[in-house]
């Protein structure tokens, strides 16, 4: 495909990074002499004909913005067949000859139907979770780390002072990822993730160790895939004698607060470079597949290796949470 008109999009969760990446499209697409048609609004905006031209002016100032400057959605309509084929109709009279997608699982689902019925799609990975088979990171996740990890000193800070126990929620939909890695790189105690079943006793008992050893904190990171915390509180009270314990609990849920931010340097550089290998795949013919991170570099893989396929938790970061003594459950997969 050469000097023709590219869409791009972005749907389903924002997520830090996702503008970088926009930008990246745009400035790949202009270099090589292509238009660059903004839709609004996730894939509702090519149902509404939610279109503008990005031009050098709607890319400036945009880098160093969280969010997405072409805002997202959630579309039902992309849910059946037929949501699909109209939407394949109005991408063609709305003259786009090439879709880019930034988006997690369901965003691209939609990207790989669309590119059943014809249509070129490129799809890039953006979702806080990095729950995306395929691809070593996505976009947004190294942001949404690092204001968990920062969030926990903070909350560590309090703990501390009252000599308390926090129970921390974290996102992720059904992935642990985000509790994991933050847990380790944070100090926690305990993670909870819904890939490992938790064992409630030890994670009493840790706590219990902790206590007795007159550490003045203990964090358990638990991910909102596994359930809630007012929940996972109440099944830690029913492991406990008498229902409470030796130390003061108080529970955070740290919210929508992980998906907003600054993007760091490492989630604009992947905007960058995803959105650039978008565009440049576009270009060279590629269709129905997703720019990735695989040993640091980037690659394109087909949607079908992405799609449906569960991502677990990588073994080493596994050994390296039982070496660093985080307790996260039994070795059993789910
Ligand atoms: O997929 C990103 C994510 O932030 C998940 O971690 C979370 O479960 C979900 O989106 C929340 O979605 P919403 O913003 O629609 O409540």
């Amino acid at each position: 495909m050469t000097k023709k008109t590219i869409g791009i999009l972005t749907s389903g969760g924002d997520a830090p990074g996702m503008n970088p990446a926009v930008r990246a499209v745009a400035r790949t697409a202009m270099q090589h002499d292509c238009r660059v048609i903004g839709i609004s609004n996730g894939y509702d905006g090519i149902f509404d004909g939610l279109t503008e031209e990005l031009g050098t002016r709607s890319l400036a100032s945009i880098i160093d913005r969280g969010g997405t400057i072409l805002q997202s959605s959630r579309c039902k309509r992309m849910y059946t067949p037929e949501g699909v084929d109209h939407a394949r109709r109005r991408l063609q009279e709305l003259g786009i000859q090439g879709l880019i997608v930034l988006g997690g699982d369901g965003s691209l689902t939609g990207a790989r139907e669309l590119a059943k019925r014809g249509m070129p799609v490129v799809g890039i990975p953006a979702s806080i979770d990095n729950d995306l088979a395929g691809t070593e990171m996505a976009i947004g996740v190294d942001t949404a780390t690092n204001t968990i990890m920062q969030l926990v000193d903070r909350i560590r800070d309090t703990a501390r002072s009252h000599r308390r126990c926090f129970l921390i929620e974290v996102m992720g939909r059904n992935s642990g990822y985000l509790a994991l890695t933050t847990a380790i790189s944070s100090g926690a105690s305990v993670a909870v993730i819904p890939e490992y079943r938790y064992n409630m006793e030890r994670i009493i008992e840790v706590l219990h160790r902790r206590f007795q050893d007159a550490r003045d904190n203990s964090i358990v990171l638990l991910a909102e895939g596994v359930c809630g915390a007012e929940m996972f509180m109440e099944r830690m009270k029913a492991a406990v004698p008498e229902g409470e314990f030796e130390q003061e609990v108080r529970i955070t849920v740290l919210g929508h607060v992980q998906r907003g931010g600054i993007p760091t340097h490492f989630d604009r550089m992947l905007g960058a470079r995803f959105g650039e290998m978008a565009v440049m795949g576009l270009l060279a013919s590629e269709t129905g597949c997703m720019t990735a991170l695989s040993k640091g570099r980037t690659t394109l893989i087909d949607l079908d290796m992405v799609i449906g396929k569960k991502k677990h938790p990588a073994p080493e970061l596994i050994r390296l949470a039982r070496n660093l003594q985080v307790e996260y459950g039994d070795a059993v997969e789910l």
